[in-house]
């Protein structure tokens, strides 16, 4: 089969690979129809390659048909059309078992200390292949797969496998009261689909803030205030302040993560671990900081006092700098992690009606396929051609 693997620093390319199969009586081979390509994706393609090897399979927001299952599956059949949440997990653990499908204590890897597995995620989640293929190896096929019915475009729900619950996750810790504020740090997919959340939920003031302009107007046409940061570095406090009554939104979330704009020294760190041999690089990268910090620290700042920041944007550094006596005297909250799918698809599910009050039908900005990956890849990096979404489509080549 076709799929995209990962060859170095900003290196995919499409490669014929094995087909997948069966190896536990549970699996399930699902045959790829929409995968998308996330912000996590550009990680991988960028700082986190110490963690890669040559030829792994990247992806792992993908949705499809299923094509074959062992003899121990009976929650799904042959033709059913299934979601697979990022997370590896098992469905049954004492972790699944309250909602933290990301912490899943039979996938989590214990070689690296990390919790559950993810698909298509280096060495520190496993190293599973990915769903940016034209088929994908799925375990625990009696609890893991998300059934969707057959009729409605992909679109529909192929976001349930990572952008959705993680936007909700975001907006649910985030925990703003109705009538009360929050502003949204970074305008990709996460972002974008958070203030969508959070509108749906009733939360009165919503601001979005980012850099990229087709990425501000996007937001804006979806009734958010926002605040375009070339112009408003320097001032972003106080501009936000001023949209909320003085005191900060009551919380911000931060939807930019490890490799945010504005922070020189953590670039220039970042930069040498690319240089470095892997196994120094790979050393460095879990004992010293090396995370663009910008957005948290934006975060920290703007936030009420007494607000809460829900970190979706990913960090990976051990010993990042923190500002400690920031964060202690404006008695501020943190919560974070990757989002535990199964936790939130019953809440979200209802929503992916005809009605789509989250416009998911509408979100992605590309459809390509397969083989366009590649260029995707390096078009989302660039956030060029006013790509936000792109859902990669094998059967379209
Ligand atoms: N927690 C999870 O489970 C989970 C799941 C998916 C994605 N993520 C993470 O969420 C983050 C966003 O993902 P995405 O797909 O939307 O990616 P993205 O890269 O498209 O979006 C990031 C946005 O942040 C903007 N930005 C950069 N620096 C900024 C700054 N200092 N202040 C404000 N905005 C800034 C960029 O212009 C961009 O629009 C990534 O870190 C990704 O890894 C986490
Ligand atoms: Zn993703
Ligand atoms: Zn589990």
């Amino acid at each position: 089969m076709r799929a995209l693997t990962w060859h170095g620093k900003r290196d995919v390319r499409v490669d014929t690979v094995p087909d997948p199969t069966i190896q536990n009586p549970t699996d399930v081979i699902v045959e790829i129809t929409s995968t998308g390509v996330c912000g996590s994706d550009l990680h991988l393609y960028e700082v986190l390659g110490p963690f890669l090897d040559p030829g792994d399979i990247l992806g792992h927001e993908p949705m499809g048909v299923v094509a074959e299952v062992g003899p121990g599956v009976t929650e799904v059949k042959v033709g059913d059309r299934v979601v697979v949440p990022f997370n590896v997990s098992c469905g049954t653990c004492v972790m699944c078992g309250q909602g933290l499908h990301s912490q899943c204590e039979t996938t989590q890897v214990h070689e690296y200390g990390t919790g559950a597995s993810l698909f298509g995620y280096t060495k520190l989640y496993g190293q599973v292949p990915g769903g940016q293929a034209e088929y994908l190896r799925v375990p625990f096929g009696n609890t893991l797969p998300i059934k969707v019915p057959h009729g409605p475009p992909d679109d529909r729900f192929v976001y349930l496998s990572d952008v959705l619950p993680t936007s909700w996750q975001a907006v649910a810790y985030a925990d703003v009261k109705p009538g009360g504020s929050l502003a949204v740090l970074g305008l990709g997919p996460i972002g974008d689909m958070c203030t969508r959340i959070a509108r749906h939920l009733g939360v009165e003031t919503v601001i979005g803030i980012d850099l990229v302009p087709d990425r501000l107007e996007r937001a804006r046409k979806n009734d958010v205030e926002t605040i375009d940061l070339r112009q408003h570095g320097k001032d972003l406090a106080d501009v936000v302040r001023g949209l909320t009554g003085g005191r900060g939104p009551d919380a911000v979330i931060d939807a930019v993560g490890l490799e945010a704009h504005g922070s020189p020294v953590a670039k220039a760190a970042q930069q040498i671990t690319g240089l470095l041999p892997d196994a120094v690089a790979s050393r460095l990268m879990q004992t010293a900081g090396v995370d663009r910090l910008g957005a948290v620290y934006s975060a920290v700042e703007i936030v009420r006092r007494g607000g809460t920041i829900s970190l979706s944007g990913v960090y990976g550094g051990m010993a990042d700098p923190m500002p400690m006596l920031q964060i202690f005297d404006k008695q501020l909250q943190l919560r974070m992690g990757q989002a535990n799918v199964h936790r939130w698809s019953p809440d979200i599910l209802p929503l992916l009606t005809d009605a789509d009050p989250l416009g998911v039908d509408d979100f992605a900005t590309h459809r390509l396929p397969l083989g366009a990956g590649p260029e995707a890849y390096a078009t989302f990096q660039k956030k060029q051609d006013g790509m936000v979404k792109t859902l990669l489509q094998p059967r379209l080549g």
